[in-house]
């Protein structure tokens, strides 16, 4: 598996990640809105509480500001289905534009697919563009089925 830069380190979002560069990444996925603190930690709060939530992020340890360059999450749902099965939902990875290109999106999917793994998902399934086929299909993904969506 893919080793990390010097200097970079993955780990676990923190409550403290307001300011860290963690929002800046995401808008490179797409919009993210004007969010007071206080929401983003009660938001923070609720994901924690669920325990299904998985959000990771790469840090630059040599930045002083922004160092957060990469983030990505994996959400379990819980089914009836093969035999109480679990899946997990690979979502919002995102690295930040000028760190793109260094492997930090596959080691964001390889760290989240370990999790998966480890819980005792028997899947994880996400959504991309088309543009985004040759990376998944790098990181061990294939596709399968067709997404619907009905946004409201
Ligand atoms: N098409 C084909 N191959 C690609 C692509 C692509 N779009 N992007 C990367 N690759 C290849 C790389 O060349 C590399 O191949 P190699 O091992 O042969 O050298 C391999 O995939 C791994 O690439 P990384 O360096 O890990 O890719 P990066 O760190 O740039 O992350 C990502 C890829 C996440 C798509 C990033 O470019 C990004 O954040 N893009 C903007 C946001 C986005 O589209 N996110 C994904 C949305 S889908 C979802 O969230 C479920």
């Amino acid at each position: 598996s893919a080793s990390l830069p010097q200097g970079y380190q993955l780990r676990a979002l923190r409550r403290t990640d307001f300011n860290s560069g963690f929002l800046d990444c995401l808008r490179v996925l797409t919009t993210v809105g004007d969010i007071s603190e206080e929401k983003f930690q009660k938001q923070y709060d609720n994901m924690v509480a669920r325990e299904d939530y998985y959000i990771i992020v790469i840090e630059d340890t040599s930045r002083e500001k922004n160092s957060v360059v990469a983030t990505g999450a994996l959400i379990v749902e819980h089914k009836f289905i093969h035999s109480l099965g679990k899946v997990g939902h690979i979502e919002d990875i995102a690295v930040s534009k000028d760190q793109q290109g260094k492997k930090l999106g596959l080691r964001l999917i390889q760290a989240l697919d370990f999790v998966a793994e480890k819980i005792g998902c028997y899947k994880s399934i996400l959504d991309c563009s088309d543009a985004n086929e040759g990376f998944y299909v790098k990181c061990g993904f294939r596709r399968a089925g067709l997404q619907m969506a009905h946004y409201y």
